[in-house]
């Protein structure tokens, strides 16, 4: 492999060879692995001398969602709040990430939006919602007079439950989603909504503890200590256009909600 190659360029020509079908990595010579190969010496001993026992030090074991709680409760505001999640070292997405997606829209809106986890867009650009899913999420948002880019009583905040991309955009794993919630629960807090949005499955799970967004949707409940609406995701429209009339009226409900709540 080209040794200037780095990082990001070798994993996107890793997916490449993976959408090719490649299963196998083979290199263009044979090793022979029963080879033995003795281990370099270490410096300052000779060779054939058993080197000094050093003694091993304990490494301590931390709690990845310990840890979480600790940094999330450390953040006075949503800078800090991001600055820790930055400096969090314990969730193995960060590594397979660009960009650490932390929001977009207006802080201390009525309305806060939850979506799942960034995609290759949002990934490249470090934003929520700027694909194609999101691209429909601001046309329904729009069609309720809500908007990231509005001011005032229109505008919205917009956040994902995981900050980085899983790779091939695969289901974050139960272990990530529970380094992360004490995250999320902090941006929650620290944001300020009166409601919140969880589109999708991932999401639903992450704040109400449950799956089936077919059922859950429009059916209002509580988190995080506020009412909470679930609605489809918007990719899941875009692949499902038929379910944008529940979608829609799910808009309208939170609308509605919005109204007799000023
Ligand atoms: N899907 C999400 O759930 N969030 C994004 O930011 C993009 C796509």
């Amino acid at each position: 492999m080209d040794s200037q190659m780095d990082w990001h360029a070798a994993r996107a020509a890793l997916e490449w060879q993976l959408e090719m079908g490649v299963t196998e990595a083979i290199s263009e010579t044979p090793i022979n692995r029963f080879e033995q190969v003795a281990p370099p010496p270490k410096a300052g001993v000779a060779p054939g001398v058993s080197a000094p026992a050093v003694p091993v030090q304990p490494v301590p074991e931390v709690d990845p969602v310990e840890e979480a709680e600790k940094a999330a409760a450390s953040a006075q505001d949503l800078a800090g709040l991001k600055a820790a999640m930055q400096a969090y070292p314990h969730c193995e997405l960060r590594k397979g990430a660009r960009n650490l997606v932390f929001c977009d829209g207006v802080p201390g809106s009525r309305v806060m939006i939850i979506g799942e986890a960034p995609g290759r867009e949002e990934d490249r650009v470090g934003k929520p919602f700027v694909g194609r899913a999101g691209q429909l999420l601001d046309r329904m948002l729009a069609a309720i007079d809500l908007g990231r880019d509005r001011e005032g009583a229109g505008s919205v905040y917009i956040t994902n439950v995981l900050p980085w991309r899983p790779p091939q955009n695969r289901d974050p794993k139960p272990v990530e989603m529970a380094m992360m919630m004490p995250f999320l629960l902090r941006h929650i807090a620290l944001a300020k909504p009166e409601l919140l949005v969880v589109m999708g499955n991932i999401s639903c799970h992450a704040l109400l503890g449950k799956r089936g967004i077919t059922r859950l949707r429009g059916q209002w409940a509580k988190a995080a200590g506020l009412p909470v609406i679930p609605m489809f995701h918007p990719a899941y429209l875009l692949r499902n256009p038929a379910a944008k009339r529940e979608a829609w009226a799910d808009l309208l409900d939170l609308q509605a909600r919005l109204r007799t709540t000023t």
